[in-house]
Protein backbone atom coordinates (compact mmCIF):
# COMPACT_ATOMS: atom_id res chain seq x y z
CA UNK A 1 0.00 0.00 0.00
CA UNK A 2 0.96 3.64 -0.76
CA UNK A 3 0.42 6.46 1.11
CA UNK A 4 -1.97 9.24 -0.82
CA UNK A 5 -0.16 12.01 -0.92
CA UNK A 6 -3.87 13.96 -2.13
CA UNK A 7 -4.57 17.11 0.11
CA UNK A 8 -7.69 17.15 2.47
CA UNK A 9 -10.61 18.66 -0.10
CA UNK A 10 -10.63 21.87 1.67
CA UNK A 11 -6.62 21.89 1.29
CA UNK A 12 -4.70 25.39 0.97
CA UNK A 13 -2.31 24.87 -2.40
CA UNK A 14 0.22 22.72 -1.51
CA UNK A 15 2.75 25.08 -2.61
CA UNK A 16 2.41 27.82 -0.66
CA UNK A 17 4.40 28.09 2.38
CA UNK A 18 3.21 28.87 5.91
CA UNK A 19 2.96 32.33 7.56
CA UNK A 20 4.10 30.41 10.94
CA UNK A 21 4.16 34.06 12.62
CA UNK A 22 0.66 34.33 12.04
CA UNK A 23 -0.05 30.61 14.36
CA UNK A 24 -0.83 32.59 17.63
CA UNK A 25 -1.98 29.22 19.33
CA UNK A 26 -1.43 25.10 19.13
CA UNK A 27 -5.39 25.56 18.20
CA UNK A 28 -4.01 27.58 14.99
CA UNK A 29 -1.26 25.11 14.75
CA UNK A 30 -3.85 22.69 13.92
CA UNK A 31 -6.49 24.59 12.28
CA UNK A 32 -3.67 24.91 9.59
CA UNK A 33 -2.56 21.89 9.78
CA UNK A 34 -6.04 20.32 8.94
CA UNK A 35 -6.52 21.88 5.84
CA UNK A 36 -2.43 21.68 4.75
CA UNK A 37 -2.19 17.85 5.71
CA UNK A 38 -3.18 14.66 3.04
CA UNK A 39 -5.85 13.66 4.70
CA UNK A 40 -4.88 9.89 6.19
CA UNK A 41 -1.95 11.99 7.59
CA UNK A 42 -4.18 14.15 9.51
CA UNK A 43 -6.26 10.83 10.85
CA UNK A 44 -3.31 9.23 11.78
CA UNK A 45 -2.35 12.17 14.19
CA UNK A 46 -5.51 12.95 15.07
CA UNK A 47 -7.18 9.75 16.05
CA UNK A 48 -8.05 8.34 18.94
CA UNK A 49 -9.10 4.89 19.99
CA UNK A 50 -13.08 3.79 19.87
CA UNK A 51 -16.00 6.19 20.17
CA UNK A 52 -12.98 8.22 21.16
CA UNK A 53 -14.32 9.89 24.69
CA UNK A 54 -11.12 9.49 26.37
CA UNK A 55 -9.80 11.30 23.63
CA UNK A 56 -12.26 14.57 24.01
CA UNK A 57 -12.42 14.34 27.87
CA UNK A 58 -8.27 14.61 27.72
CA UNK A 59 -8.73 18.52 26.13
CA UNK A 60 -11.71 19.36 27.31
CA UNK A 61 -11.03 18.54 31.50
CA UNK A 62 -7.85 20.72 31.50
CA UNK A 63 -10.13 24.01 30.24
CA UNK A 64 -12.63 23.17 33.39
CA UNK A 65 -9.92 23.89 36.18
CA UNK A 66 -9.71 27.28 37.06
CA UNK A 67 -6.71 29.50 38.56
CA UNK A 68 -5.93 31.61 41.55
CA UNK A 69 -4.09 34.09 40.79
CA UNK A 70 -1.76 35.75 44.12
CA UNK A 71 -0.61 39.29 44.05
CA UNK A 72 1.80 41.09 45.28
CA UNK A 73 4.70 39.30 44.65
CA UNK A 74 7.86 39.61 42.68
CA UNK A 75 7.89 37.97 39.62
CA UNK A 76 10.53 39.92 37.39
CA UNK A 77 12.68 37.28 37.47
CA UNK A 78 11.39 33.96 36.11
CA UNK A 79 12.90 30.25 36.76
CA UNK A 80 11.07 27.76 34.72
CA UNK A 81 13.78 25.29 34.45
CA UNK A 82 13.82 21.37 36.28
CA UNK A 83 16.08 18.94 36.88
CA UNK A 84 15.00 15.35 35.53
CA UNK A 85 17.40 12.57 36.26
CA UNK A 86 20.14 15.02 36.86
CA UNK A 87 19.76 16.99 33.77
CA UNK A 88 18.52 20.12 33.70
CA UNK A 89 15.81 21.43 31.51
CA UNK A 90 14.62 25.34 30.76
CA UNK A 91 11.03 24.22 30.86
CA UNK A 92 8.92 21.25 32.45
CA UNK A 93 7.83 20.30 29.16
CA UNK A 94 9.09 17.18 26.45
CA UNK A 95 8.32 15.74 23.24
CA UNK A 96 6.51 12.85 23.91
CA UNK A 97 7.44 9.77 21.60
CA UNK A 98 5.04 9.60 18.43
CA UNK A 99 5.87 6.55 15.80
CA UNK A 100 5.91 7.53 11.87
CA UNK A 101 6.85 10.77 11.63
CA UNK A 102 8.19 9.93 7.65
CA UNK A 103 3.70 10.23 7.32
CA UNK A 104 4.21 14.13 8.03
CA UNK A 105 7.66 15.56 6.89
CA UNK A 106 10.43 13.71 4.74
CA UNK A 107 13.05 14.78 7.13
CA UNK A 108 10.94 12.87 9.81
CA UNK A 109 12.11 12.66 13.43
CA UNK A 110 15.29 14.60 12.39
CA UNK A 111 13.37 17.52 11.69
CA UNK A 112 12.03 16.98 15.46
CA UNK A 113 15.18 16.37 16.84
CA UNK A 114 16.21 19.67 15.42
CA UNK A 115 13.11 21.61 16.39
CA UNK A 116 13.11 20.34 19.74
CA UNK A 117 17.00 21.84 19.82
CA UNK A 118 16.25 24.96 18.48
CA UNK A 119 13.21 25.37 21.43
CA UNK A 120 15.91 23.72 24.26
CA UNK A 121 13.58 21.07 24.82
CA UNK A 122 13.94 17.12 25.04
CA UNK A 123 12.90 14.82 23.41
CA UNK A 124 11.32 11.29 23.07
CA UNK A 125 12.31 9.03 20.10
CA UNK A 126 10.02 6.95 19.63
CA UNK A 127 10.90 2.97 19.28
CA UNK A 128 8.81 3.21 16.18
CA UNK A 129 10.44 5.77 14.30
CA UNK A 130 11.58 6.22 10.51
CA UNK A 131 15.24 7.43 11.51
CA UNK A 132 18.01 5.55 13.13
CA UNK A 133 18.58 6.68 17.32
CA UNK A 134 22.23 6.94 16.25
CA UNK A 135 21.27 9.71 13.87
CA UNK A 136 18.58 11.66 15.84
CA UNK A 137 20.92 12.00 18.40
CA UNK A 138 23.50 13.49 16.81
CA UNK A 139 21.21 16.38 16.39
CA UNK A 140 19.05 16.56 19.22
CA UNK A 141 19.25 18.09 22.37
CA UNK A 142 20.69 16.80 25.75
CA UNK A 143 19.21 14.46 26.78
CA UNK A 144 17.91 12.44 24.52
CA UNK A 145 14.92 10.04 26.07
CA UNK A 146 14.13 6.73 23.41
CA UNK A 147 10.92 5.16 23.86
CA UNK A 148 10.85 1.45 23.86
CA UNK A 149 8.05 -1.13 23.19
CA UNK A 150 8.65 -4.91 24.34
CA UNK A 151 9.26 -7.14 22.09
CA UNK A 152 7.96 -11.10 21.98
CA UNK A 153 11.25 -11.79 21.74
CA UNK A 154 13.25 -11.02 24.64
CA UNK A 155 17.09 -10.65 23.06
CA UNK A 156 15.43 -8.10 20.58
CA UNK A 157 14.35 -6.35 23.42
CA UNK A 158 17.76 -6.74 25.42
CA UNK A 159 19.39 -5.75 22.37
CA UNK A 160 17.40 -2.56 21.55
CA UNK A 161 17.68 -1.39 24.92
CA UNK A 162 21.50 -1.49 24.24
CA UNK A 163 21.63 -0.02 20.76
CA UNK A 164 19.22 2.62 22.29
CA UNK A 165 21.95 3.28 25.23
CA UNK A 166 25.25 3.08 23.21
CA UNK A 167 23.83 6.01 20.90
CA UNK A 168 23.36 8.41 23.82
CA UNK A 169 19.84 7.45 25.00
CA UNK A 170 19.51 8.95 28.61
CA UNK A 171 16.45 7.77 29.80
CA UNK A 172 14.65 4.68 28.94
CA UNK A 173 10.49 5.14 28.82
CA UNK A 174 8.71 1.82 28.39
CA UNK A 175 5.55 2.22 27.25
CA UNK A 176 3.42 -0.34 29.59
CA UNK A 177 -0.01 0.58 28.50
CA UNK A 178 -0.41 -1.46 25.05
CA UNK A 179 -0.31 -5.31 25.11
CA UNK A 180 -2.37 -4.42 21.73
CA UNK A 181 -2.58 -1.44 19.95
CA UNK A 182 -6.22 0.32 20.88
CA UNK A 183 -9.08 0.26 18.86
CA UNK A 184 -8.26 2.64 16.11
CA UNK A 185 -11.70 2.64 14.17
CA UNK A 186 -11.48 6.36 12.34
CA UNK A 187 -7.47 5.48 11.43
CA UNK A 188 -8.25 2.02 9.73
CA UNK A 189 -11.13 3.92 7.98
CA UNK A 190 -8.30 6.16 7.29
CA UNK A 191 -6.70 3.25 5.61
CA UNK A 192 -3.38 4.38 6.86
CA UNK A 193 -0.40 3.07 5.20
CA UNK A 194 3.19 4.48 5.17
CA UNK A 195 5.26 5.66 2.30
CA UNK A 196 6.96 2.57 0.20
CA UNK A 197 9.97 2.56 1.70
CA UNK A 198 9.62 4.10 5.33
CA UNK A 199 11.43 1.72 7.60
CA UNK A 200 11.19 1.16 11.24
CA UNK A 201 15.49 1.10 11.73
CA UNK A 202 15.13 0.78 16.01
CA UNK A 203 13.92 -2.74 15.53
CA UNK A 204 17.55 -3.50 14.10
CA UNK A 205 15.66 -5.06 11.05
CA UNK A 206 15.13 -8.01 13.37
CA UNK A 207 11.27 -7.50 13.73
CA UNK A 208 9.72 -10.34 12.37
CA UNK A 209 5.87 -9.34 12.73
CA UNK A 210 3.69 -7.41 14.45
CA UNK A 211 4.82 -7.39 18.22
CA UNK A 212 0.83 -7.80 19.02
CA UNK A 213 -2.08 -9.08 16.99
CA UNK A 214 -5.76 -7.67 16.49
CA UNK A 215 -7.79 -8.37 14.21
CA UNK A 216 -11.89 -9.74 14.02
CA UNK A 217 -10.09 -13.43 14.07
CA UNK A 218 -7.56 -13.23 16.65
CA UNK A 219 -6.14 -10.76 19.56
CA UNK A 220 -2.41 -11.68 20.90
CA UNK A 221 -1.34 -9.35 23.31
CA UNK A 222 2.05 -8.66 24.11
CA UNK A 223 3.45 -9.99 27.61
CA UNK A 224 3.76 -7.26 29.77
CA UNK A 225 4.07 -8.60 32.99
CA UNK A 226 5.66 -7.78 36.55
CA UNK A 227 8.65 -9.86 36.17
CA UNK A 228 9.55 -9.05 32.48
CA UNK A 229 9.32 -5.70 33.59
CA UNK A 230 11.09 -6.33 36.62
CA UNK A 231 14.12 -7.93 34.24
CA UNK A 232 13.75 -4.27 32.06
CA UNK A 233 14.75 -2.45 34.73
CA UNK A 234 17.70 -4.87 35.64
CA UNK A 235 19.35 -4.82 32.21
CA UNK A 236 18.61 -1.28 31.92
CA UNK A 237 21.69 1.44 32.51
CA UNK A 238 19.76 4.48 32.37
CA UNK A 239 16.73 5.11 34.20
CA UNK A 240 13.80 3.81 33.51
CA UNK A 241 10.44 5.79 33.35
CA UNK A 242 7.24 3.79 32.69
CA UNK A 243 5.07 5.31 30.46
CA UNK A 244 0.88 4.56 30.56
CA UNK A 245 0.18 4.84 34.04
CA UNK A 246 -3.25 5.48 35.52
CA UNK A 247 -4.22 4.41 39.13
CA UNK A 248 -2.38 4.96 42.38
CA UNK A 249 -2.08 1.14 42.73
CA UNK A 250 0.30 0.47 39.21
CA UNK A 251 2.39 3.45 40.01
CA UNK A 252 3.50 2.15 43.50
CA UNK A 253 3.86 -1.45 41.49
CA UNK A 254 5.75 0.29 38.89
CA UNK A 255 8.26 1.96 41.63
CA UNK A 256 8.33 -1.00 43.12
CA UNK A 257 9.70 -3.20 39.76
CA UNK A 258 12.38 -0.65 39.86
CA UNK A 259 11.11 2.21 37.77
CA UNK A 260 12.92 5.72 38.28
CA UNK A 261 9.89 7.99 36.78
CA UNK A 262 6.66 7.80 35.80
CA UNK A 263 4.15 8.67 33.13
CA UNK A 264 0.12 9.98 33.58
CA UNK A 265 -0.74 9.08 30.44
CA UNK A 266 -3.83 7.55 28.45
CA UNK A 267 -1.25 7.01 24.96
CA UNK A 268 -3.17 10.30 23.92
CA UNK A 269 -6.83 8.65 24.20
CA UNK A 270 -5.24 5.96 21.51
CA UNK A 271 -5.32 2.80 23.92
CA UNK A 272 -8.16 1.94 26.07
CA UNK A 273 -11.38 4.39 25.45
CA UNK A 274 -13.37 5.44 28.14
CA UNK A 275 -10.50 5.74 30.59
CA UNK A 276 -10.39 8.98 32.30
CA UNK A 277 -7.99 12.17 31.13
CA UNK A 278 -4.86 12.46 32.29
CA UNK A 279 -5.41 15.71 34.56
CA UNK A 280 -8.03 13.38 36.43
CA UNK A 281 -5.90 10.49 37.09
CA UNK A 282 -2.51 12.73 37.80
CA UNK A 283 -3.76 14.11 41.74
CA UNK A 284 -3.98 10.33 43.24
CA UNK A 285 -1.42 9.09 41.54
CA UNK A 286 0.95 11.68 42.49
CA UNK A 287 0.05 11.84 46.13
CA UNK A 288 0.52 8.52 46.79
CA UNK A 289 3.90 8.51 44.60
CA UNK A 290 4.41 11.32 47.08
CA UNK A 291 7.86 12.74 45.54
CA UNK A 292 9.55 8.73 45.74
CA UNK A 293 10.39 9.40 41.94
CA UNK A 294 9.53 12.45 38.99
CA UNK A 295 5.38 11.69 38.09
CA UNK A 296 5.36 13.31 34.12
CA UNK A 297 2.10 13.58 32.73
CA UNK A 298 0.69 13.89 29.38
CA UNK A 299 -2.77 14.16 27.04
CA UNK A 300 -4.46 17.11 26.20
CA UNK A 301 -1.62 19.61 26.64
CA UNK A 302 -2.29 22.77 24.61
CA UNK A 303 -1.95 26.07 26.76
CA UNK A 304 0.82 27.57 28.98
CA UNK A 305 -2.12 27.16 31.53
CA UNK A 306 -1.98 23.35 31.06
CA UNK A 307 1.20 22.97 31.68
CA UNK A 308 0.67 25.50 35.08
CA UNK A 309 -2.54 23.41 36.48
CA UNK A 310 0.09 19.64 35.20
CA UNK A 311 2.24 21.05 37.86
CA UNK A 312 -0.19 22.44 40.11
CA UNK A 313 -1.67 18.78 40.58
CA UNK A 314 1.74 17.39 41.16
CA UNK A 315 3.64 16.61 37.99
CA UNK A 316 7.30 17.29 37.52
CA UNK A 317 7.18 17.91 34.00
CA UNK A 318 4.87 17.35 30.77
CA UNK A 319 5.09 16.34 27.58
CA UNK A 320 2.99 17.08 23.96
CA UNK A 321 2.46 15.04 21.33
CA UNK A 322 0.02 16.02 18.86
CA UNK A 323 0.30 19.19 18.80
CA UNK A 324 4.27 19.96 17.71
CA UNK A 325 3.36 16.73 15.07
CA UNK A 326 1.19 19.32 13.36
CA UNK A 327 3.83 21.79 13.78
CA UNK A 328 6.35 19.69 11.88
CA UNK A 329 3.74 18.20 9.37
CA UNK A 330 3.27 22.40 8.54
CA UNK A 331 7.31 23.75 8.83
CA UNK A 332 9.31 20.52 10.14
CA UNK A 333 12.04 21.61 12.31
CA UNK A 334 10.58 25.56 12.19
CA UNK A 335 7.00 24.29 12.59
CA UNK A 336 8.25 22.12 15.94
CA UNK A 337 10.48 24.95 17.17
CA UNK A 338 7.14 27.32 16.74
CA UNK A 339 5.13 25.16 19.03
CA UNK A 340 7.61 25.59 21.67
CA UNK A 341 7.88 29.22 21.39
CA UNK A 342 4.39 29.45 21.63
CA UNK A 343 4.21 26.57 24.80
CA UNK A 344 7.47 28.63 26.37
CA UNK A 345 5.95 32.04 26.01
CA UNK A 346 2.59 31.15 27.32
CA UNK A 347 3.91 29.08 30.12
CA UNK A 348 5.93 32.07 31.57
CA UNK A 349 3.16 34.15 31.16
CA UNK A 350 1.23 32.07 33.21
CA UNK A 351 3.40 31.66 36.37
CA UNK A 352 3.78 35.75 35.92
CA UNK A 353 0.12 36.15 35.79
CA UNK A 354 -0.33 33.70 38.35
CA UNK A 355 2.56 35.22 41.21
CA UNK A 356 4.90 32.24 40.91
CA UNK A 357 8.34 33.43 40.04
CA UNK A 358 9.72 29.62 39.90
CA UNK A 359 8.76 26.18 39.96
CA UNK A 360 8.96 25.35 43.40
CA UNK A 361 6.36 28.15 44.31
CA UNK A 362 3.80 25.93 42.29
CA UNK A 363 1.54 23.93 43.78
CA UNK A 364 -2.25 23.05 45.18
CA UNK A 365 -2.99 26.44 46.07
CA UNK A 366 -2.10 27.78 42.46
CA UNK A 367 -6.08 26.19 41.95
CA UNK A 368 -8.94 28.29 42.59
C1 LIG B 1 0.55 9.94 15.93
C2 LIG B 1 0.89 9.46 17.30
C3 LIG B 1 1.83 8.45 17.46
C4 LIG B 1 2.17 8.01 18.73
N1 LIG B 1 3.16 7.06 18.85
C5 LIG B 1 3.53 6.66 20.09
C6 LIG B 1 4.61 5.73 20.26
O1 LIG B 1 5.25 5.32 19.29
N2 LIG B 1 4.91 5.36 21.52
C7 LIG B 1 4.23 5.82 22.62
O2 LIG B 1 4.55 5.43 23.75
N3 LIG B 1 3.25 6.72 22.49
C8 LIG B 1 2.88 7.16 21.27
N4 LIG B 1 1.90 8.09 21.13
C9 LIG B 1 1.31 8.69 22.35
C10 LIG B 1 2.10 9.94 22.78
O3 LIG B 1 3.37 9.60 23.23
C11 LIG B 1 1.40 10.72 23.89
O4 LIG B 1 1.12 9.85 24.97
C12 LIG B 1 0.13 11.42 23.47
O5 LIG B 1 0.19 11.83 22.11
C13 LIG B 1 -0.10 12.64 24.36
O6 LIG B 1 -1.32 13.26 24.08
P1 LIG B 1 -1.47 14.57 23.14
O7 LIG B 1 -1.23 14.12 21.75
O8 LIG B 1 -2.87 14.97 23.40
O9 LIG B 1 -0.47 15.60 23.60
C14 LIG B 1 1.55 8.56 19.87
C15 LIG B 1 0.61 9.58 19.71
C16 LIG B 1 0.28 10.03 18.45
C17 LIG B 1 -0.72 11.14 18.31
Amino acid sequence: MTIQTRPAPDSDSADSRIDLEALLTLQDMEDAARRRMPRIAYDYVSSGAADELTLGWSESRWREIKLRPRLFTDVSTLDASVTLFGHRHSLPLLLAPASNQRLLHPEAELATARGAAMGETAMVLSNAANVDIHEVARVAPRPLWFQLYVQPDQGLTRDIVQYAEDAGAAVLCVTVDSPVEGVRNREKRAAMCLPPGTDHPNYLGRRTGPRSTMTLDAVRPQRLDAPLMAWLCSISRRPVVFKGILTPDDAERAIDLGAAGIIVSNHGGRALDTVPASVDALPAVAERVAGRVPVLVDGGIRRGTDVLKALALGATAALIGRPYLYGLALGGADGVAHVLKILRMEFLAAMALSGRASLAEIDRSVLW
